[in-house]
C-alpha cells in the first residue's frame, strides 16, 4: 500500500450518503481519492461511478476489499450492516469510516472496536457535526470562554421523514428518529462540552404522524446530564413539515449563541415556477424557499473526509472514533429504556439480549 499521496478509498453503498462521500472526497483531492464503489443493485454503483469518475465498480463489497491498493473503505449502507462490514474491512487490513449510528447493539460496537484495534486499522466515526464550520466556530468560542461556564447545549434536527424504505423498518434501522438523528445530537453535545462523563439520560418519544409506515418513533426529546452539571437537550423529528431544520443553542453563565445551520447559509427566495434544488428534504421549490449554497461544505462533510484521510497518513489524530460511536450507542440504549419506563436512566447502562435499541421502548409501551 502507498503511504503517501491521496489516500485510496472504496465506498460501500451508492445512494444518498454514498453520493455525499463521493462528492466530499472529490472536494479534497490532495487528501483522498475514490478508486472503487460497491453496491448490490446492478447499475447503481456504475451510475455513482459515472457521476464522479470512479474507475472500479463492484456488486459484492467483499470483492472490492480484495483490491490491494485500497487503503480506506467508507460504509454508507443501512445500519444493520455496519458491524459486519466494519469487521470485514478491518480483516482485509483497511481503515474504516463508518456512518452514523455506529451499529445496532453495544456488543457489535465492542466487537467493531476490538477488531479494528487487533488489525491495527482506524475506526473513524462519520459524525460530520464535529466538522460543521458554523458549529466548530461555536465550540471555538465556548472553549475560549466566550459564554463563561456552559450549562446547556441544545441540538435539534427535524424534517418530515427519511428518503429510503429501510429507515422505517426498525429491524434494519434499529429505531426511529432518535436512532437516526438523535445520534447526531448525542454526539454533538458530548463533543461540544469536551467529552465529560455522562451521568443520566431522560427521553420522551412517540409516533405522531407516521404510524402507518413504521413502528419507530417519529418525534423524540432527550435530556442528558453530564458530570459537572451541564445539560444536553436533543430534539429530533420526522414529523416536522416544511423541510429540514438543523440547529444548536449554547447557554453559558456569561453568554449565549445560536446557530441555524441552514438559515445563515440560505437565500430567502420566492418562486412561482419552482427551480432545480433547494436543500436536503425540501418538499418543494415553489413559493417561499431557502436554497442553501455550498450545502455539503457547510455541513462539514468534505472537511470530515479530509481529516480522516490525514489521520490515515498520520498527519492528524482522529477526532471522531469508534469510541465516540460506542458512547452514542449507550445513550441510545438508555434513551429508549427511559422512554419505555418513564424514568431517568443512569449510566453506565447495558441491556442484555437486545437486537435493536428501540426494543427497550417498545417493550415498555406494550406494558402500558
Ligand atoms: N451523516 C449523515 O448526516 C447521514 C445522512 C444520511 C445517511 N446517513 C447514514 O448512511 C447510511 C446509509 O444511508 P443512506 O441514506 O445512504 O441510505 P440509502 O438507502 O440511500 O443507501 C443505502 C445503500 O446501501 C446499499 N446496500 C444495501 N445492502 C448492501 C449490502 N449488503 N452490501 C453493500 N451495499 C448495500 C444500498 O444498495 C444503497 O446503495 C446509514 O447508516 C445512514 O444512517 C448519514
Amino acid at each position: 500500500m502507498a503511504n503517501k499521496g491521496p489516500v485510496k478509498v472504496g465506498i460501500i453503498g451508492s445512494q444518498f450518503e454514498a453520493d455525499i462521500h463521493a462528492w466530499s472526497i472529490g472536494a479534497v483531492p490532495e487528501a483522498a481519492q475514490v478508486v472503487a464503489v460497491a453496491s448490490p443493485t446492478p447499475g447503481h454503483a456504475a451510475e455513482l461511478a459515472r457521476r464522479y469518475g470512479i474507475p472500479r465498480v463492484f456488486t459484492d463489497y467483499k470483492k472490492m476489499l480484495a483490491e490491494d491498493d485500497i487503503e480506506m473503505v467508507t460504509i454508507t449502507a443501512p445500519n444493520y450492516l455496519h458491524a459486519q462490514m466494519t469487521i470485514d474491512i478491518a480483516n482485509a487490513g483497511k481503515h474504516v469510516i463508518c456512518e452514523k449510528p455506529l451499529c445496532m447493539t453495544l456488543e457489535e460496537a465492542d466487537e467493531m472496536i476490538d477488531t479494528c484495534k487487533r488489525k491495527g486499522v482506524l475506526l473513524l466515526y462519520a459524525e460530520e457535526l464535529f466538522f460543521t464550520p458554523k458549529y466548530v466556530k461555536a465550540k471555538e468560542m465556548a472553549d475560549q470562554g466566550a459564554f463563561g461556564k456552559v450549562y446547556m447545549v441544545k441540538q435539534s434536527e427535524k424534517h418530515f421523514g427519511p428518503h429510503a424504505p429501510w429507515f422505517w423498518d426498525v429491524e434494519k434501522s434499529g429505531g426511529g428518529v432518535f436512532m437516526d438523528m438523535g445520534c447526531h445530537g448525542i454526539a454533538f453535545c458530548y463533543w461540544f462540552l469536551g467529552r465529560p462523563q455522562i451521568k443520566n439520560v431522560y427521553c420522551q418519544m412517540n409516533t405522531y404522524v407516521h404510524a402507518d409506515k413504521t413502528r419507530g418513533e417519529d418525534n423524540s426529546v432527550c435530556i442528558i446530564e453530564f458530570a459537572g452539571g451541564a445539560v444536553g437537550l436533543i430534539e429530533d423529528s420526522w414529523a416536522r413539515r416544511g423541510g429540514m431544520e438543523d440547529r444548536i443553542e449554547v447557554y453559558g453563565e456569561g453568554g449565549v449563541t445560536y446557530a441555524d445551520l441552514h438559515m445563515g447559509n440560505a437565500l430567502p427566495t420566492y418562486s412561482e415556477t419552482g427551480y432545480g434544488y433547494a436543500v436536503e428534504k425540501a418538499p418543494s421549490t415553489k413559493g417561499w424557499t431557502y436554497p442553501v449554497f455550498e450545502e455539503l461544505w457547510n455541513y462539514g462533510f468534505a472537511q470530515e473526509m479530509r481529516h480522516f484521510a490525514r489521520c490515515v497518513r498520520g498527519k492528524e489524530e482522529p477526532q471522531a472514533t469508534g469510541e465516540d460511536g460506542r458512547i452514542v450507542q449507550e445513550v441510545l440504549y438508555a434513551g429508549y429504556q427511559s422512554a419505555g419506563t418513564g424514568r431517568k436512566v443512569e449510566l453506565p447502562f447495558r441491556a442484555e439480549g437486545v437486537k435493536t435499541p428501540i426494543e427497550l421502548w417498545l417493550k415498555g409501551k406494550a406494558q402500558e
